[in-house]
């Protein structure tokens, strides 16, 4: 008995695993086991043997049983030791640190634009910002002597002495990028040209450098109906409301005709704005049927091809949406400014995460 006992209690000291412990539990007390076919002996025995060995048998069984738990659980405690060393985690650092910087409300609203009109099938469009006259302006039926040349406030870019050929300018308004994608793409076309645009101006609602996008849609048969449908849905999009209600003023651009300038019903009451209700009209953008010499110059058949433009100020629509009062403040890098008007980095303003929240 004792020998069994030393024996078992040495294996299960030794036991690397819970199999190895299993296979000796097995081995001594299951049911074939060394102590179990001990105990059936004691059948054979005198009723003073058994008197002797039974308890003794018993205490054996006991003792091994209960070692193999404890084992059992030493086991688990190195192996919980042994992850715990391994998975080791230093709670006390520092979290993520704060989000540093924000989306100016620029871009954040160049996306906003973006995803509306890419949800109605226009493409984006780009164009360079020194630019030349021809695009700037001729090709957009501007010619040299046209009062709009003057009313545009052109910054010109410098030419070497001597040479006498027209200068570059920073272009004075996304247009031009209509003749730069006609001209690539032809027609039908479907596209918006977001970007920055120069002017030499400055007050609270002007700064020399500031942002448009420019919209084109050309096709067979497209006309301003298409133009309106368009512009309300933007509106209703990109203001986030149900209902808005747009006028069409009669006025003149040299590359549409005819022309409209487009007013949004609206109401300001202490300082905010409501759009959809009131009775006040804002304008908010110009915008037209593209005149036949905008198409011929972009390379398009005036008289198989028809469509609408339109442009209208990114800064202007921001300031109204989010209520920033002064346009100089928009490019002045003040941190105070763009922590408290700036957007979340990761949120990416789409229509059906919604554009503002
Ligand atoms: N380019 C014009 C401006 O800067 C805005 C504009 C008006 C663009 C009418 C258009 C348009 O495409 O059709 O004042």
């Amino acid at each position: 008995m004792d020998d069994l006992k030393s024996k078992y209690l040495g294996l299960i000291a030794d036991a690397g695993d819970e199999a190895a412990l299993e296979d000796l539990r097995v081995q001594a007390v299951g049911k074939k086991g060394e102590v179990s076919l001990k105990m059936r002996e004691l059948g054979k025995m005198s009723p003073e043997e058994r008197q002797v060995m039974g308890p003794k048998l018993n205490a054996l069984k006991d003792e091994i049983n209960s070692a193999l738990s404890a084992k059992k659980s030493a086991l688990a405690d190195a192996a919980l030791d042994e992850r715990l060393r391994g998975e080791w985690l230093d709670v006390t650092l520092p979290g993520r640190p704060a989000r540093q910087g924000t989306i100016h409300p620029v871009s954040q609203v160049t996306e906003e634009v973006t995803a509306i009109f890419a949800d109605m099938g226009f493409a984006v469009a780009e164009g360079p910002q020194i630019e030349d006259d021809w695009h700037n302006f001729d090709a957009l039926n501007i010619p040299p002597e046209h009062p709009a040349r003057q009313e545009h406030d052109t910054f010109f870019m410098h030419r070497a002495d001597g040479d006498n050929r027209p200068p570059h300018v920073l272009r004075t308004h996304t247009s031009p990028v209509q003749i730069r994608a006609l001209q690539a793409q032809g027609a039908p076309i479907r596209v918006i040209a977001p970007g920055r645009v120069y002017r030499c101006d400055y007050d609270q609602t002007h700064t020399p450098m500031f942002h448009q996008v420019e919209g084109l849609a050309i096709d067979r048969d497209i006309s301003m109906a298409n133009l309106k449908w368009v512009l309300e849905e933007f509106c209703r999009a990109y203001f986030e409301v149900d209902k808005v209600e747009l006028r069409f003023r009669a006025s003149h651009f040299p590359f549409t005709e005819p022309s409209a300038e487009v007013d949004l019903r609206c109401s300001w009451q202490d300082g905010t704005l409501k759009v959809g209700e009131g009775d006040d009209w804002m304008e908010i953008l110009g915008s037209g049927m593209v005149h036949p010499k905008v198409l011929a110059a972009g390379g398009i058949d005036p008289d198989q091809w028809q469509g609408f433009a339109f442009g209208l100020g990114i800064d202007r629509i921001a300031m109204l949406k989010y209520g920033i009062p002064d346009l100089r403040a928009f490019f002045d890098s003040d941190l105070r400014w763009l922590r408290h008007y700036g957007f979340a980095s990761l949120d990416q303003p789409t229509l059906r995460g919604g554009l503002s929240r």
